[in-house]
């Protein structure tokens, strides 16, 4: 099968990689595109094998060209989020199927695109949520689908950033909420995707609250830091900031970012604690779901330190799953790194609770990236999914419309109908 990669940003390194080492014998990338002339040389001559520019590149004015004469059977879009659409749909109208990082888009508008192209092509879209893959929330669909707690009926998910990979959302272009959605899309897409997906059901109405609390000019005075610059790079207060990221230092990022910046002007480095952030960075959401259940959730980007706790109340008993994380983040100080840790719990009313041995995987995203990638680019080779694990337009679809919908229950003070928000957009799914 052959593959073009769009947008040769930080992400798209791990399909690259995928495509033209481990999976190599059943993969081509016969194309990249970015509109950064040099991330786009950069990434053309990290692949594997060739010198320079061994794979073909072209500019976004040029997609049409690349389709034409490097035939790819699937596009990979790894841009930022508000501009997958585009590529999603020019892919699927030229032919191509796709596969696409999360959050599959931003807006309803945007969605519709992509569910009208989807419609008249017949294209297949893959959802990139590499989060089913980590094997100890598998384990979550195994344990809930045996029926140990049984019907599940309640559940509260707290996902917890700290102060260095939180921090980093308000950097670039997911601090701007027409960019990126907002964390309840560009981040949440993978944890109410795991929730639909865990529950086997769709949000019905969703309420919610935020606001940007930490990452403000009052958190940078309060800290000291006034006189501070637009970016790290060249800010006089720098050397005194526990936040600041410092490209220069680092060969990778210097390389991706610094290098770069006189083609696009892209700063990877802007101040957190900038004026014009139009993201929250504390959010809570409330979700019915079609089946009954219900959902309470916390998403926090400054938190002490970095995982994910979830409860689901059933029927017979509860499951509890907490993982704290260590996450590889650029930037910033991280106070004495704690090391990984997971743990599932079982309490079946009546009965001691008991824990139970935690499935573990080795790679990025706890274990998760590895496994995603065999499924998606030699999938002959790897097991049969009993876990439903690949996603579609669909799956992509229902993750986000959570968190656009708690968008506009938070501009509303009001709960979203999910019927109603669709019905209102000329979508149906
Ligand atoms: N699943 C995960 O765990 C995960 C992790 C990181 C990023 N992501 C997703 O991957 C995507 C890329 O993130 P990133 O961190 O690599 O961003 P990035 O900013 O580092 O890279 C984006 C690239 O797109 C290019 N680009 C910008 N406008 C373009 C255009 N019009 N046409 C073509 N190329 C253009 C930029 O020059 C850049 O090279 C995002 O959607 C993000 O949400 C997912």
């Amino acid at each position: 099968m052959k593959y073009a990669i769009v947008g040769t940003g930080a992400r798209h390194a791990m399909f690259r990689d995928a495509i033209t080492t481990t999976h190599g014998h059943a993969a081509e990338l016969v194309a990249l595109c970015d509109i950064n002339d040099h991330r786009l040389a950069l990434s053309a001559s990290r692949v594997p094998g060739q010198t320079g520019n061994g794979v073909a590149t072209y500019r976004p004015e040029q997609f049409a060209q690349m389709i034409a004469e490097q035939k790819p059977d699937t596009v990979i879009v790894t841009v930022p989020d508000y501009l997958h659409h585009a590529y999603i749909v020019a892919a699927m109208r030229a032919g191509c199927n796709v596969i696409t990082e999360k959050p599959m888009t931003t807006d309803l508008p945007r969605l519709k695109d992509i569910l009208d192209a989807q419609n008249e092509t017949g294209k297949r879209v893959s959802v990139t949520f590499n989060y089913r893959y980590t094997p100890a929330r598998t384990q979550i669909k195994d344990l809930l689908a045996s029926g140990v707690i049984g019907d599940v009926v309640a559940v509260d998910f707290s996902w917890h950033l700290d102060r260095v990979h939180g921090a980093d959302y308000f950097r670039r272009w997911h601090r701007e909420k027409d960019k990126s959605g907002g964390l309840l899309v560009h981040k949440s897409t993978h944890h109410f995707d795991l929730v639909n997906w865990w529950l086997g059901s769709v949000p019905q109405s969703v309420s919610a609250r935020g606001r940007l609390a930490f990452y403000t000019p009052q958190t940078a005075d309060r800290l000291g830091l006034s006189g501070r610059g637009a970016r790290c790079h060249d800010c006089p207060v720098a050397h005194r900031c526990d936040f600041r990221m410092e490209l220069e230092a680092d060969e990778n990022l210097r390389a991706l970012y610094l290098d770069a910046e006189q083609h696009d002007g892209y700063h990877r480095d802007r101040c957190v604690f900038a004026d014009d952030i139009t993201i929250e960075d504390t959010m809570q959401v409330g979700v019915a779901y079609r089946n009954g259940a219900m959902l309470n959730y916390t998403l926090c980007a400054y938190s002490p330190w970095e995982g994910l706790e979830i409860r689901f109340h059933g029927t017979r008993g509860e499951l509890t799953h907490k993982h704290v994380e260590v996450h590889g983040v650029f930037g910033g100080r991280r106070e004495a790194p704690a090391g990984e840790a997971m743990t599932t719990r079982i309490h079946v009313a009546g009965e001691p609770p008991r824990s139970v041995e935690v499935w573990a995987g080795e790679g990025d995203h706890g274990g998760a990236d590895p496994i995603m990638l065999g499924y998606l680019f030699d999938p002959q080779a790897m097991p049969a999914d009993r876990y439903g694990r690949s996603s579609t337009h669909l799956d992509g679809a229902w993750s986000i419309l959570t968190g656009i919908a708690a968008n506009k229950a938070m501009s509303s003070g009001q709960t979203t109908n999910i019927a109603t928000l669709l019905e209102e957009n000329g979508l149906s799914l």
